[in-house]
């Protein structure tokens, strides 16, 4: 049996991202929060582990991405560093840590490059944000954009529903998603949008094009984890598909154990010192 050290591992970059899409091979990506679920899914080979302010939902308990601060959104980019090694991974920029002003996203992207040793970082929203994402960039931190529904302006949006299906919205998404590839983005998250427009992004730009709710011709997927393994249950968009049903696992094998306990099963004669 060999042991694979870290440095054996051949690791995603932001340029095999970029050869992905110049051969079309679909990239893969989900979210991970944790060193145990990140070491599963970085071993079942996942491209790119998402280290999102989703977390102050599924981690939190929050109804929005609003309240995780940067300090929290380190201390799971951290713990999701370490179990990696060969996904590439990108950090959300919470909310209220780069709409200030360029310097402060520069700040807030060098504290979570230096201190969790993540590869990228995350931010939403397009031409208000230009001048943040080419102060990141200028300091040689790769960025990922995020269009179509962008969770913390919600109370912008006032609801969770698909963006961009009028014109003009669509318009100015494409005009977004253009400036972002300028100014350098190494790829872009378009999340709950029309398929037709998805695919008419995907193909106007160069840099990959990852879609949550955005239909099958974008250049890879993006799913929250606890969603497609079927840990939340109360969440069910259209776009979902739960690969498992773990909340029904973990019920059962709880409920198991507790009767065990209960019964004077557990710990039997072998399992104790
Ligand atoms: O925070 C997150 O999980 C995200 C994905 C939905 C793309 O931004």
């Amino acid at each position: 049996m060999s042991i694979h050290k870290k440095q054996d591992v051949k690791k995603i970059t932001t340029h095999q991202l970029q050869e992905m899409k110049n051969r079309g091979e679909k990239i893969a990506m989900l979210t991970a929060y944790d060193y145990s679920m990140a070491k599963i899914i970085d071993g079942a080979a996942i491209d790119v582990i998402l280290v999102g302010d989703s977390a102050s939902n599924v981690m939190a308990g929050n109804e929005t991405t609003l309240p995780i601060t940067l300090d929290q959104m380190i201390y799971h980019a951290t713990s999701v560093v370490k179990a990696v090694t060969r996904a590439l991974v990108v950090v959300d920029i919470p909310f209220g840590y780069y709409q200030g002003s360029s310097g402060e996203a520069l700040r807030s992207s060098i504290r979570i490059m230096k201190e969790s040793g993540a590869h990228a970082v995350k931010l939403e929203g397009g031409e208000e944000v230009k001048d943040s994402v080419k102060r990141i960039l200028s300091a040689g931190v790769p960025v990922m954009g995020h269009l179509g529904l962008t969770p913390q302006s919600i109370f912008k949006f006032g609801t969770y529903s698909v963006r961009a299906k009028e014109e003009e919205e669509a318009q100015k998404l494409i005009e977004d998603a253009l400036l972002l590839q300028e100014c350098g983005c190494f790829g872009i998250v378009l999340e709950k949008i029309p398929a037709v427009l998805a695919k008419k992004v995907s193909s106007m730009l160069s840099i990959p094009v990852i879609g949550i709710g955005a239909g099958p011709d974008v250049d890879g997927q993006v799913l929250v984890m606890q969603d497609m393994l079927g840990i939340t249950q109360e969440f069910k968009p259209r776009f979902l598909r739960r690969y498992a049903d773990l909340n029904a696992i973990v019920s059962d094998a709880v409920q198991h154990y507790v009767s065990d306990v209960k019964a004077k099963d557990f710990p039997n004669q072998e399992e104790k010192y």
